[in-house]
């Protein structure tokens, strides 16, 4: 937007502080600090993160922002439990008092000389809320989720979460692990959210509207409050640097020995873990498949494994090169990479829209939780450009699924739709495009306040 050369626009913009709250989880913090970025470089605003201890970002690597760490009081045993629903609860009712403080002392010019504009929280932090309306703040929702998942939980009744598509076919399929999962926890989890973005200034969502108008649509009629969509956030700028760990750069030297669209990329992104069957069964399965692939296996994938112990004996000698398997990819890139012909995701929001960006078909495995559900029955049901794994992990399964996918004309037929899409999405970024439009509109609405 600067390319417009108003400068006096920019400089006035410069004056005009944002004060951004990401939830401190990998695929929180991505779009949260890309989305800074964006509205620092394109929008022209002054930044300020606010993150807590707990996996904070790296803050050399944005050194035009500003940051102020807030104590999050988690002990070892809550910072490390695996039920993230007790995990976001917690951080809800810890970082109240810590968190009105640091706004607090923000609003009143401690540090930061210019006038703050106004406060954008992940979805999750939904405490944030009554803070903002505290301190006469205007509060902008940042959902990292898809649309369509919140439009799943937010718009039908609470209680009993349906799969409600309306498309050129109509299916109403309740999304069982949705509703069978620690119903009552969940449900009031979510129901905070939903009200306090309810009442929060709008939503700024990582999506674009040529992929999720239809439920915009309906989510609009629950939530009239401003909407922008202003994604795919990773590609405003080359790949993101606020990964919390390391990305093994090898993982694109091997990709460049291999022969163009033939490489299943595996990941399951920053959460989830299998156990140590599920694990080998996704190793046999790569095997068999005869094709190569790039396997990420977090540490800790496996419960109470340090790495890559439950790999069935001699796996790595008889693959013999075929796979390559490290810690954490560069996973933009390697999306990006020629060679990769598709991707076994969970799901995750920003591992489905990096995919949908690079054209690159998938497959939707277990295990998923959450929005990833609902994703992957939009991206296997709807959008039609990849397989879902319904049924438990094993291995004929996956070989199956692998090669129909990297192999078979029905495989072609879904790069075909993903490209499609892809395309649109590279149109929706130019000058004049929905999400660029919907940028402009997002800044004019903060210079508002
Ligand atoms: C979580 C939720 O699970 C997800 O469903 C929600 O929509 C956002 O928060 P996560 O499970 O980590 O995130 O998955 P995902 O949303 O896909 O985010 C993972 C991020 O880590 C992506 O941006 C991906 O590029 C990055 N990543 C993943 C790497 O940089 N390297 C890797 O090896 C794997």
């Amino acid at each position: 937007m600067e390319n417009r050369g108003d400068h006096s626009h920019l400089q006035q913009r410069k004056k005009r502080r944002l004060v951004l709250f990401p939830q401190p989880l990998q695929g929180h913090i991505n779009p949260m600090l890309q989305l800074a970025s964006i509205l620092y470089h394109k929008a022209g605003f002054s930044i300020t993160i606010i993150h807590t201890n707990f996996n904070s970002p790296n803050s050399s690597s944005y050194p035009h922002f500003s940051f102020r760490s807030i104590p999050d009081g988690l002990s070892e045993t809550e910072a490390s439990t695996a039920d993230l629903i007790a995990f976001s609860v917690l951080l809800n009712v810890k970082c109240v008092v810590p968190f009105q403080d640091c706004l607090a002392e923000l609003l009143g010019g401690g540090g930061d000389d210019d006038d703050v504009a106004c406060l954008i929280t992940d979805a999750n932090w939904y405490f944030t809320q009554a803070v903002a309306d505290s301190l006469k703040l205007p509060r902008i929702v940042l959902c990292p989720t898809s649309i369509c998942f919140f439009n799943t939980v937010a718009a039908p009744p609470m209680q009993e979460f349906y799969f409600n598509v309306h498309t050129d076919f109509q299916f109403e399929t309740p999304v069982l692990e949705i509703q069978t999962r620690d119903p009552e926890n969940i449900n009031r989890f979510i129901k905070n959210i939903v009200k306090q973005t309810k009442a929060s200034s709008g939503i700024i969502w990582n999506s674009f509207q040529e992929l999720e108008e239809l439920a915009l649509t309906n989510l609009k009629q629950e939530f009239p409050i401003p909407h922008f969509l202003i994604g795919p956030f990773h590609k405003y700028f080359p790949a993101s640097s606020s990964s919390l760990l390391a990305q093994d750069q090898t993982s694109i030297s091997w990709l460049d020995k291999q022969p163009p669209k033939s490489v299943i990329y595996v990941s399951f992104g920053s959460l989830i873990g299998v156990n140590e069957t599920e694990f080998q069964e996704i190793a046999w399965g790569l095997a068999n498949s005869k094709l190569p692939f790039l396997w990420v296996v977090r540490p800790g994938l496996v419960q109470g494994t340090e790495w890559l112990e439950p790999l069935p004996k001699n796996f790595l000698e008889m693959i013999d090169g075929r796979g390559h398997i490290v810690k954490w990819a560069p996973q933009q890139e390697v999306l990006d990479h020629s060679s990769v012909g598709a991707f076994w995701t969970h799901c995750g929001w920003n591992s489905t829209l990096e995919s949908i960006c690079e054209g690159v078909p998938m497959i939707c495995g277990q295990p998923c939780f959450g929005d990833q559900l609902v994703n992957a029955r939009y991206v296997s049901d709807v959008w039609r450009f990849g397989l879902h794994l319904e049924k438990k992990l094993e291995r004929g399964e996956i070989e199956r699924a692998i090669r129909r996918v990297i192999r078979e004309a029905e495989g072609q037929k879904m790069r075909e739709r993903i490209m499609i899409l892809k395309d649109k999405m590279d149109i929706c970024l130019t000058r004049g495009g929905s999400s660029y439009q919907s940028l402009e509109s997002l800044t004019n609405y903060i210079m508002s306040f």
